[in-house]
């Protein structure tokens, strides 16, 4: 499976799949990185593992549809089956996602559908629910709404504070998503509409559902 991630900042997500790969878990190679911002953690990160990373420039368009369709031209030449998202921070454009329907996932810090869009653990934290957590989602037009394949809980606390329970989020966002990642490399994952079916996991388990297998 030929995979093209997407970056914008750390990269300790990219960097969990990577070792899920070199750990021979993951059927598939990372065939290119690429960040929209120059100075982005994860640019760093692949390069110490030796993939091929780029910094495309958004300041060279004057419109997100142009710098899209750049993005799009740069993904097409690596023949991706998986587009993966990790901590991109620009919202797609819809002909991104018809460009490469059913094959673009993202990971949000939060139990999507609550806690859409920017800064998910404080909204969280803000409004007082005393569970969040993160969801692996396939990408579809409507932002961090899409078709979901797995999530994790993580309880909240009164001495809970952003940085704490962004912290504990994301212990689990570097296992669900490897884990998506090797599920779909397996050939598992079969959506129909919303619904989303991981073949043979273990489902109803807590705080992980389907249950991790691997990570
Ligand atoms: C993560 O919290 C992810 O859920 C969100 O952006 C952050 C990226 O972190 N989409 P990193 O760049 O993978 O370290």
């Amino acid at each position: 499976m030929n995979i093209v991630a997407l970056i914008s900042g750390r990269g300790s997500n990219l960097e969990a799949i990577i070792k899920g790969i070199n750990e021979k878990k993951i059927k598939g190679k990372i065939s290119l990185v690429i960040s929209n911002k120059k100075n982005a953690r994860g640019l760093q990160i692949a390069s110490n593992y030796g993939i091929k990373s780029k910094f495309l420039d958004p300041s060279l368009h004057t419109t997100r549809e142009s710098y899209d369709l750049e993005l799009i031209e740069t993904i097409k030449k690596e023949n991706p089956d998986l587009i993966v998202l990790a901590g991109y921070m620009r919202v797609l454009t819809d002909s991104f996602i018809d460009a490469f329907k059913n094959r673009i996932i993202n990971i949000h810090p939060s139990l999507i559908p609550a806690f859409q869009g920017l800064k998910a653990q404080k909204q969280a934290l803000e409004f007082g629910v005393k569970f969040t957590g993160c969801t692996v989602h396939f990408v579809t037009k409507e932002l961090d709404s899409g078709p979901i394949i797995i999530q994790a809980v993580v309880p909240i606390t009164p001495e809970d504070n952003e940085e704490t329970i962004s912290e504990k989020i994301l212990h689990y966002e570097h296992r669900i998503y490897p884990q998506a990642i090797k599920w779909i490399s397996d050939n598992r994952v079969i959506q129909k509409k919303r619904q989303v079916i991981v073949k043979n996991a273990k489902y109803g388990c807590i705080p992980v559902n389907p249950e991790l297998e691997d990570f």
